[in-house]
């Protein structure tokens, strides 16, 4: 089934695969020395081989679908005269019939001639449904992963080289990953950051074969192999065979290979508090999402007074605490945090609890200007990531939020070769929320946690760039074959100090690591 918004504007390339010739079909061969006979039985069960220089062809009927008068006539072959059946008439006129038997495309079989169609005339057939030879994908990097087979087939059927494609459930990046490789421009998105981070690993460490273009710019399509496809028509008209494209099937230069092309990464920079959105509580009541967070919070929660950002306010003789509670779907932003502690101020509260899922890259830095500048306490509360999975049956605070951990890690300014200075950033450890223990560890970044980290050389605040990336390969990509290059093993090991680089013009430098479970945190330094 074919969904367009614009019929106009859908397209459609056609793929074939190789068709295994059925004996029931192709009932005849023919021998190099051009003697024709049909397949005995012992060769049609496959009991004996056809003979492998033998070409297998089946005949196909003469006799036009609809009557015409003008296509009635005596046609003389082989010394014999045929007429149609009454009523019926021939295919086309006598000349292409003659045609076709001085081509040697015809014989006949039971009372008239009919085509001879040959196997290898077109040893394909157009791929249609269903798609039997597709399975689930294998070495999957995240639980729901579609294999890359039908995703290929449908962006090839319905895209050309350069088109951009959108999915919106990226998952772990299979469709852009696919996009990716066949020259195609990709969107994608997912609510899940897990699903993100896994996407974006998968497309930071692909390699792609380079194919050949028609004339050097992708757009302009790749030079893929051409098959000549003999038919009736064009032996009738005495045509060169038709040329079919096998857009699957791009000839590749072996001299170069490909990575993928620079991508960005966005979150939804406004936040979205969500509180309309509901959540059904052990008990079977339907409850506000912050109202439920708020209580897990603090049980003595007030959601009297509570106004703009600040979602609920926590009393005692000894506190007055306002909580401010981030989207279930995306990140605590600088604005979040600042909007909710003028809000707090607003109802003469100065201490502010922000509680997230995640956390945008520069709040550690928001939250100290702001301290300084308003002289309010501000604490950043991660929720811990299975909260609302588990139904709730956890009910200590502390075993649900812990303070948000930023990634630990070392900045040394060095004289470089010539005058300029140069920046060394080392990974030193990371938080990692511990399941057993329910609570946030810290750990040094070689023991294990950490999947990825990646480090933006000159932050500006707003979008954080990936200049360098370091990844722990449990597996190692086969980037030997690859490459055709003999490569370090040491490469695959998670490097914890990044390459020297200069300072940029933010003065500003930001680490992102994601860990083992999916979560990531950002830290930012001034130089
Ligand atoms: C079946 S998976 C997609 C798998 C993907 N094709 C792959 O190869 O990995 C569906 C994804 O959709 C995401 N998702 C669910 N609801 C969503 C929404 N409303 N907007 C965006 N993504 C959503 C889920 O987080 C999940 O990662």
């Amino acid at each position: 089934v074919w969904y367009a918004k614009n019929k106009e504007l859908v397209k459609y390339r056609g793929l074939y695969v190789k068709a295994s010739p059925n004996p029931a079909i192709w009932r005849f061969i023919e021998l190099p020395d051009g003697t024709r006979r049909k397949l005995t039985s012992e060769e049609r069960d496959g009991e004996i081989n056809i003979p492998s220089e033998a070409r297998l062809y089946t005949t196909v009927s003469q006799l036009a679908p609809s009557y015409s008068e003008a296509s009635v006539y005596e046609f003389k072959f082989e010394g014999e005269a045929y007429r149609p059946p009454a009523g019926q008439c021939w295919l086309t006129t006598k000349e292409k019939m003659e045609e076709l038997a001085r081509k040697r495309r015809l014989q006949v079989d039971g009372e008239l001639p009919r085509y001879i169609l040959y196997y290898d005339d077109f040893p394909y057939s157009k791929l249609t449904n269903p798609w039997l030879d597709t399975a689930g994908a294998s070495d999957k990097l995240y639980v729901v992963q579609t294999s890359e087979k039908p995703i290929m087939r449908c962006l090839l059927m319905t895209t050309d080289p350069g088109d951009l494609i959108f999915d919106p459930t990226c998952g772990s990046g299979t469709t852009a990953y696919v996009a990716e490789k066949w020259g195609r421009r990709w969107m994608t998105c997912d609510t899940s950051r897990v699903a993100i981070n896994i996407a974006r690993k998968r497309l930071l460490s692909g390699v792609f074969d380079h194919y050949k273009t028609l004339n050097g710019t992708v757009s302009s399509g790749f030079d893929c192999k051409k098959i000549d496809r003999i038919s009736i028509k064009n032996l009738a008209n005495d045509l060169e065979p038709q040329k079919v494209t096998f857009f699957d099937q791009p000839n590749v230069d072996k001299t170069a290979i490909r990575v993928t092309g620079p991508f960005e990464v966005m979150t939804l920079g406004r936040y979205s508090p969500e509180d309309w959105k509901g959540y059904l509580t052990e008990s079977g009541k339907l409850e506000n999402y912050i109202t439920v967070i708020c209580r897990l919070y603090r049980k003595d929660v007030s959601l009297q007074g509570a106004s703009g950002l600040v979602h609920a306010i926590a009393e005692s003789e000894k506190e007055k605490i306002a909580l401010s509670v981030g989207p279930l779907t995306g990140r605590v932003t600088a604005r979040q945090i600042n909007d909710a502690v003028q809000d707090a101020l607003a109802l003469g509260v100065s201490e502010v609890h922000i509680l997230g899922w995640a956390f945008e890259a520069n709040v550690g830095e928001v939250k100290s200007q702001l301290e300084a500048r308003e002289k309010v306490k501000i604490e950043l509360i991660m929720i811990r990531p299975d909260t609302l999975a588990e139904g709730l049956k956890v009910t200590q605070p502390e075993m649900l939020f812990s303070p948000l951990a930023l990634p630990d890690i070392e900045v040394k300014i060095k004289n470089g070769n010539g005058k300029e200075k140069e920046v060394v950033v080392t990974l030193k450890g990371v938080g990692v929320f511990d399941r057993k223990r329910r609570t946030t560890n810290y750990y040094p970044a070689d023991k294990g946690y950490i999947a990825a980290w990646y480090l933006d050389e000159d932050y500006d605040g707003d979008c954080f760039v990936d200049c360098q990336m370091f990844f722990d390969f449990k597996k190692k990509p086969n980037l030997k074959a690859a490459l055709k290059a003999e490569v370090d093993s040491d490469e695959f090991e998670l490097q914890l100090q990044s390459q020297p680089f200069p300072a940029g013009i933010y003065k500003r430098i930001a680490v992102k690591v994601v860990d083992v479970y999916g979560n990531e945190s950002t830290v930012v330094k001034n130089l």
